[in-house]
């Protein structure tokens, strides 16, 4: 399976992306200012929240953006409401849906029907520290470093194949919320270049590993030490 196709990145659209909050939508923030600088050739359709008071709502709506809200438990099963998630997503013409602190797991319905076409960021360097409060289990463990990673989103907890991480250190004095922070800038700089990635035509699925073409930005991302989108 691939993600990529002949055209040239340059004569590429706009991808045309959903998003899946469920609070504060600092990555969601962080996609909306790299597209603004013209870092990110997107096109925000929709965003949604599976709970009626995540912050990140008022940050799409402040930008123009549709900001809408399904409740998970408005819905008798799983299946249900991802079934309500597809149907909105196809409603605003998304290609390409990104999870951005979405707190519920996707069912096969929505696996199935966006298929390799759901990003997901998760706090740990996967498959370290899958679930929920990864930066504590990285202190509770002893990590010396943890960081970030955007995969493709699959049945499995956190274990979709890995597009972007980066390393952050962990410091002897850490408590959660500084972890998280470090963390959390990260994320930022990341989320964007792997839609990027994406937009440009550049990523390529074979099996469990996602390859990437012209990698020459990649080793100063992964290293950590760029902090700009080339
Ligand atoms: C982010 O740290 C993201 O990695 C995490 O939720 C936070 C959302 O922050 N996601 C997960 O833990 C998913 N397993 P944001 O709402 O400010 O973007």
């Amino acid at each position: 399976m691939t993600t990529a196709s002949t055209t040239p990145s340059t004569a590429r659209p706009p991808v045309k992306l959903g998003v899946l909050i469920s609070g504060e939508g600092t990555n969601l923030q962080a996609i909306i200012d790299a597209i603004d600088r013209d870092d990110l050739k997107a096109d925000v359709r929709v965003v949604i929240s599976n709970k009626r008071t995540a912050p990140g709502l008022e940050r799409a709506r402040r930008r123009g953006i549709a900001a809408i809200v399904i409740e998970h438990r408005a819905f008798p099963s799983r299946e249900a409401f991802d079934s309500a998630l597809v149907a909105s997503l196809r409603h605003h013409d998304v290609e390409l849906v990104i999870c951005a602190g979405f707190m519920r797991l996707l069912s096969p319905v929505m696996i199935a029907a966006f298929r390799d076409r759901i990003m997901n960021i998760h706090p740990a360097l996967c498959p370290a520290f899958p679930g929920l409060d990864a930066q504590q289990q990285a202190l509770d463990y002893g990590a010396r470093f943890s960081g970030c990673t955007v995969f493709f989103v699959t049945e499995g907890v956190d274990d979709g194949p890995v597009i972007v991480q980066a390393v952050v250190p962990v410091h002897q004095d850490d408590n959660e919320a500084a972890l998280a922070a470090r963390i959390h800038a990260e994320e930022h700089r990341i989320y964007p270049f792997a839609i990027r990635l994406y937009q440009e035509g550049r990523l390529e699925l074979r099996g469990r590993k996602v390859y990437i073409r012209d990698a020459s930005p990649i080793g100063p991302i992964a290293n950590n030490v760029n902090p700009r989108l080339p």
